[in-house]
């Protein structure tokens, strides 16, 4: 949630921040600012609207290119509407300082206040520009830039992460975090500070992790990490193993295409080397003992939207290959309650960013009741995963869409190495339960690899719905996050009323919403083992299908029940139950994605939406 990047080095830094910002973009799109520094003159264009406006702006100024020295954000807002006034950079009365701020200063109203009395006019309606104010008076003080950031920090609170820029201070950018991401990336004779690597990934792989509370600057000299107090500190580097490309659309039209076609592949990935040939699970790098997973009696699953789908998943999966018990629960919800938890609980805390605030908040709310955390985390080095005790990171790959798909199968993969793992050493499940399972999930790159191949008919049908402007999504036990997670793929993307339902709850209310036409998507479950299950899901389509219903139904090949009650049947190969949602997922994101292509809408950042939201 809003993006940030800071240059200093030998290349004209319009072009290193641009860049950054373009692929930092995903994580807000309202509006987007540089502020650019050249022998002590500070120059600053900003843009409402998408990046494009301020490459414009910039290139009507004959493209700002002398400054070596440059900050840049691209915002999504909060406070304030996504005008010019509100974009980032915000800069002091006197025009010699300019900030740019991810987060939300939640004591605003105080400082403005106190600053309005000292007779600061303000500019925009933003919480970020009080910060600007207030770097100014202690820079006006004859403090330098970094200890005027650390005395404006300790005034701060809430989640931010800032950079600055003083004309005053030309080849230095400095740059703080609490609650909210930033890295620092290191180059040749260059140094870079960015919300996240994808900045500067085309320019180096070095990069250094900062901790919580903590001001850096670049300059010239390296880079000099203190705490607010002023106490040195020591970043902690570490090796970024994808490269540019990773974030390049390689001829798709969209990333979002692109990282549903990555699937298979990013699944493998995220099972190699953790299953063994004899069933086996792998979880070394995990940094939980076996004795530390025999000693689970609990497990609590928090997190967020598509997350929070997979936790869904994952309950129905862990409870029954462990017998522990499991609650899942949106993170937003958990931190406001009394959760019953103590040392031998597991809290799984799943986040594609690992940085969602409402996440980090659900696991230190954990943490102070002596739960031990579990992450799953697609990002390595983000906060969540730094703040767990242990975490499994999926390996999907940098996904930039702004819709989840890569991540969710991941996590559901991690998902299940986790219940596979807990049901192996505790032994609850034998060693060959246990090793066909993973045989299975072993296969199921391939399986949907094959799911993929047979989409066009999805495509079809859903630009035939182009005009439909609601949608139900119904299933039945893991059919019934899918449903949800389908519905959600077609509220994000295609901006249109979109259910999921537990099939069973349809009577209880919703089927009074179905009118002759309304699309209802059905999850269909294996007619194998649990034919029970499959004849509920059956009887719920006549029932929706005697009242006008147009039903597309998602089903197990060989499946020759179904058929004959829906309008239209997506058949995806044979798998365990359990494992389904691995395979029934893809359809509904490839729904939703061409549903709103024919809308003609933004499928990479869709409206309102942010990829990583870093506040509460
Ligand atoms: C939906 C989507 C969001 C995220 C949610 C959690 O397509 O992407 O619902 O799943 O914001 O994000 P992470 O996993 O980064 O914590």
């Amino acid at each position: 949630m809003c993006g940030i990047v800071g240059y200093v080095g030998p290349k004209p830094a319009i072009e290193i921040v641009s860049e950054g910002l373009r692929r930092l973009e995903y994580r807000g799109y309202d509006s987007a600012g540089v502020a650019l520094v050249d022998a002590e003159t500070l120059s600053v264009e900003k843009r409402a609207g998408k990046l494009a406006n301020l490459t414009a702006a910039v290139d009507e100024r004959g493209g700002m290119t002398d400054p070596r020295t440059g900050i840049g954000h691209t915002r999504w807002a909060t406070h304030g509407a996504p005008t010019d006034r509100n974009a980032h950079p915000h800069v002091s009365a006197d025009g010699r300082t300019a900030i740019i701020h991810n987060g939300i200063i939640e004591n605003f109203a105080q400082l403005r206040t106190e600053l309005e009395s000292a007779g600061i006019e303000f500019a925009s309606d933003t919480d970020s520009e009080t910060v600007v104010h207030l770097l100014s008076a202690q820079l006006a003080e004859g403090r330098d830039l970094s200890e005027a950031m650390r005395r404006v920090c300790r005034r701060l609170e809430g989640a931010f992460t800032l950079l600055a820029v003083n004309a005053d201070h030309p080849g230095t950018v400095v740059g703080a975090r609490r609650n909210s991401p930033l890295v620092a990336g290191i180059g040749e004779g260059e140094y870079f500070l960015a919300s996240d690597v994808a900045a500067f990934i085309a320019h180096t792989r070095e990069a250094v992790e900062l901790g919580q509370d903590q001001v850096v600057t670049i300059d010239a000299s390296g880079i000099t990490i203190t705490d607010f107090d002023g106490v040195a500190m020591a970043g902690k580097p570490f090796n970024v193993d994808w490269d540019a490309s990773a974030a390049e659309k390689d001829g798709y039209e969209y990333f979002m295409l692109k990282e549903i076609a990555e699937q298979p592949r990013a699944v493998a990935d995220t099972l190699r080397g953790r299953t063994g040939t004899t069933g086996e699970i792998t979880l070394d790098e995990v940094r939980m003992s076996d004795q530390d997973f025999r000693d689970v009696d609990k497990v609590f699953i928090v997190a967020c939207g598509t997350s929070y789908h997979a936790g869904m998943v994952a309950k129905y999966a862990i409870e029954h290959w462990t017998r522990l018990p499991v609650e899942v629960e949106l993170a937003s919800e958990f931190r406001y309650r009394d959760p019953v938890l103590d040392r031998s609980t597991l809290v799984i805390a799943i986040s594609q960013s690992g940085e969602t605030m409402d996440t980090l908040m659900a696991l230190r709310h954990a943490k102070t009741q002596k739960a031990r955390v579990l992450a799953i985390s697609n990002t390595v080095g983000s906060t969540i995963p730094r703040e767990s005790d242990a975490v499994l990171y999926t390996r999907a790959g940098i996904e930039v869409a702004v819709a989840s798909t890569k991540a969710l199968l991941t996590q559901l993969a991690a998902c299940y190495l986790v219940g596979l793992h807990l049901a192996g050493v505790r032994g609850v499940k034998y060693a060959d339960e246990v090793a066909a399972v993973v045989a299975e999930l072993s296969a199921t790159p391939d399986k949907i690899e094959q799911v993929l191949a047979a989409m066009e008919p999805v495509r079809a049908l859903a630009r035939d719905m182009v005009d439909a402007d609601r949608a139900l999504f119904i299933g039945r036990h893991v059919g019934y996050p899918v449903a949800l997670e389908g519905a959600l793929k077609l509220k994000e993307l295609a901006y249109m009323h979109a259910e999921g339902f537990a099939a069973g709850e349809l009577k209880h209310g919703p089927i009074s919403l179905i009118e002759p036409g309304t699309p209802v998507v059905v999850v269909v479950p294996s007619p194998r083992g649990r034919s029970i299950l499959h004849d509920k899901v059956v009887s719920n389509i006549q029932e929706v299908k005697a009242r006008g219903a147009r039903v597309i139904a998602v089903a197990e090949e060989g499946d020759v029940v179904v058929a004959p009650h829906v309008d239209h049947t997506v058949f995806v190969p044979r798998v365990p139950t359990l494992l389904a949602p691995l395979l029934a997922a893809v359809p509904l994101q490839v729904f939703a994605c061409e549903l709103a292509a024919a809308k003609g809408h933004d499928i990479d950042q869709p409206r309102n939406l942010a990829k990583s939201v870093t506040v509460e």
